[in-house]
């Protein structure tokens, strides 16, 4: 009866440490505190509150933290930082409303903010996300209610009320609900109307949103944030006017009109460096302007921060109060680690020096899927210093840190999710400015919405602001006026009235777009550098994490530890099933079966692991019945 919802999978360890960790928050029988206090509606729904931490998403990362503190005790010790920060809870189905049995629908995951809540408010993230033909310019996450008016109709009735009237209910007035409204739908309205399943899926987009903006808004404690994607994919002026219009004629529609939002986010449909270091929309090199080469195709706003600034006074031209507020989600659009530049470069060449000089190391600035070399970006944080003319709400993570944006190859499902090649590393995008170059996607990804343990590895090593490293660069005195009403900008440009859909050869098509980091090997961790190879016995032992898991199906990573003193030539993982499992597919081993019997060789590019390393493999596998996991062997040379 419940559709799975990729968010709310875990592994089956995962699940135990997510049920230790909700126990006290009571699934069932959560006795609802007294009412603290229901408030006036805010401005600014984040000031002087804390963030809902989802205990499923904090589970994960603690089954992560475990896998590495052996081999990498000081990533596990940053895990452990991570994991306590506030993660959205994503409602990308209907199923996901009630929850999938034994896990946490959206009144669980309230029942549980209000046993995390203190004596001040509490910020629950949620991220409404099931329109009828759901992503229409791509298909990972591609979603279960068509673009019909049939569609429609069911998500008005059956995902919109259903939520609405759990958040409707006053044991939860105390909560404060920021409710992030459909990325990627409005945006792809404005660049990608040429896409056949874009005009189709459009109005469809607009009834939707202005139905759950009307619903959301009429409960006084729900703050509404429309998707605005990101500066690489509206920063032209050709897009960010009409996209600015576009959200104003869907807010006009409603009942409340502007006041039905309450302000924008970024940065969640695809993702760019909240500031670039050493670059800036009048950057020149050697006399040319920065932004004319291939990376940015002349769009002025190389970075958040930029299009933030833009983005609200084009909002607040268009009519929206100058009241509204913008978030960035910054979950995952930090880029620091070894690749970080230290410098400009030195070449005179404006591709050259820009290739070299960014801190988004991505191909593309349309590489949107599991970028490989991507970091942690600032943590959540209330009304960030240093960009008043972004008028800065927050920093928050909307899109939970280490799950996946696509699978790399077709995984059959049951959640309307499709294969896009935008996550197959192997892929070389057509298109203006990708040159050839191939799409940068981390291998072995699950489903979109899966865990993704190599990638948050990697999330977290690269982190910028590196985690529990030095505080970064104070923001300036000046506090951000976000709740200041200030007046509108003197002469409102009327957005340019590019017919809507028109793709200028400068824009890049469609969703956003990563750098292939040839520096940074995608999952490989760091091997202990203390490992001396000293003579003795190559030793190893092994252990299986299913990422995803869907009706008859999953994805499972397999870990091989080194735990011997010398590096290995040669490792095998075997075990029985005890189950009625079959392996479908599998990377980065050989495998081989008899009857229930499963034996994995390395294969001649990951044989050797270093003492104290590790290295990764995967399978895709059936079941039948319960899908009980193995205990697994491994033996080295
Ligand atoms: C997926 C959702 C998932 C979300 C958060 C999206 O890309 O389509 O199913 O809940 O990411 O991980």
């Amino acid at each position: 009866m419940q559709t799975y919802s990729g968010r709310f999978r875990i592994s089956t360890a995962g699940a135990i440490a997510a049920a230790a960790l909700v126990g006290a928050s009571g699934l069932a029988a959560l006795a609802i505190p007294a009412q603290v206090f229901a408030e006036a509606h805010q401005t600014n729904p984040y000031v002087g509150a804390t963030q809902y931490v989802n205990p499923l998403w904090k589970a994960e990362v603690e089954s992560e933290a475990v896998a590495q503190q052996a081999t990498n005790p000081s990533l596990a010790a940053k895990m452990r930082i991570v994991e306590n920060q506030p993660t959205a809870v994503w409602l990308d189905s209907m199923g996901a409303i009630a929850g999938p049995a034994g896990g946490m629908g959206l009144a669980a995951h309230l029942n549980a903010a209000l046993s995390q809540k203190g004596s001040g408010p509490e910020v629950v993230n949620i991220i409404v996300y099931d329109l009828p033909g759901r992503d229409c310019n791509a298909l990972a996450s591609n979603g279960e209610l068509p673009a019909t008016a049939a569609g429609l109709a069911t998500y008005e009735t059956s995902y919109i009320d259903p939520i609405v009237a759990i958040l409707g209910n006053s044991a939860y007035s105390s909560l404060r609900i920021a409710a992030v409204i459909e990325p990627d739908s409005l945006p792809n309205i404005v660049t990608n109307s040429g896409v056949p399943a874009c005009q189709t899926a459009g109005p469809f987009y607009e009834s939707g949103i202005e139905y759950a903006l009307n619903k959301l808004h009429a409960l006084g404690n729900v703050y509404n944030f429309v998707d605005a994607a990101h500066s690489g994919w509206l920063g032209w002026s050709s897009n960010s006017g009409p996209a600015a219009n576009e959200f104003a004629k869907v807010a006009r529609a409603t009942t409340a009109g502007m006041a039905s939002v309450d302000g924008f986010i970024t940065d969640t449909a695809n993702t760019t460096p909240l500031q670039e270091q050493f670059i800036t929309g009048s950057s020149t090199v050697n006399g040319q302007q920065a932004i004319s080469g291939t990376f940015y195709q002349y769009n002025p706003d190389v970075d958040e921060q930029s299009y933030t600034a833009d983005m609200y006074s084009r909002l607040v031209s268009a009519g929206f109060p100058s009241s509204i507020g913008m978030v960035v989600d910054t979950s995952r659009n930090g880029w620091g680690g070894s690749a970080r530049p230290t410098a400009p470069s030195t070449s005179t060449v404006v591709d050259t020096w820009v290739t070299a000089t960014k801190d988004d190391r991505r191909p593309h600035r349309g590489a949107w899927c599991n970028p490989s070399g991507a970091g942690l970006g600032n943590l959540p944080t209330a009304t960030p210093g240093g960009y008043p003319n972004s008028h800065l709400f927050a920093f928050i993570w909307a899109k939970p840190p280490g799950e996946s944006d696509g699978s790399s190859v077709a995984i059959p499902n049951n959640q309307g999710k499709g294969f896009d090649r935008m996550c197959d590393p192997t892929y070389a995008p057509p298109g203006a400015g990708w040159n050839g170059q191939l799409t940068g996607a981390l291998p072995n990804a699950p489903l979109s919405g899966g865990w993704f343990p190599a990638q948050f590895d990697q999330l977290v090593t690269n982190a910028n602001p590196a985690i529990g490293g030095p505080t970064p660069t104070p923001p300036p005195a000046t506090p951000t006026p976000v709740r200041t009403p200030t007046p509108p900008p003197a002469t409102p440009t009327p957005a340019t009235p590019t017919p809507v859909g028109t793709v200028t050869p400068t824009q890049p098509p469609v969703t956003p777009t990563p750098v292939r980091t040839p520096t940074q090997p995608p999952a490989t961790p760091t091997p202990r550098p203390t490992a001396t190879p000293s003579p003795g016995t190559a030793k190893c032992s092994a252990s299986l994490h299913v990422d995803n898991q869907w009706g008859n199906g999953f994805v499972a990573t397999i870990t091989v530890f080194n735990t011997g003193t010398v590096a290995t030539k040669t490792w095998k993982v075997t075990w029985t099933w005890s189950g009625n499992q079959s392996i479908v597919n599998s990377w980065n081993a050989a495998v081989t079966t008899a009857g229930t019997a499963v034996t994995a060789l390395n294969m001649s590019y990951n044989n050797v692991i270093a003492p104290g390393g590790n290295t990764t493999w995967g399978l895709q596998a059936g079941f039948t019945g319960t899908n009980t996991l193995p205990t697994l062997s491994c033996s080295a040379t």
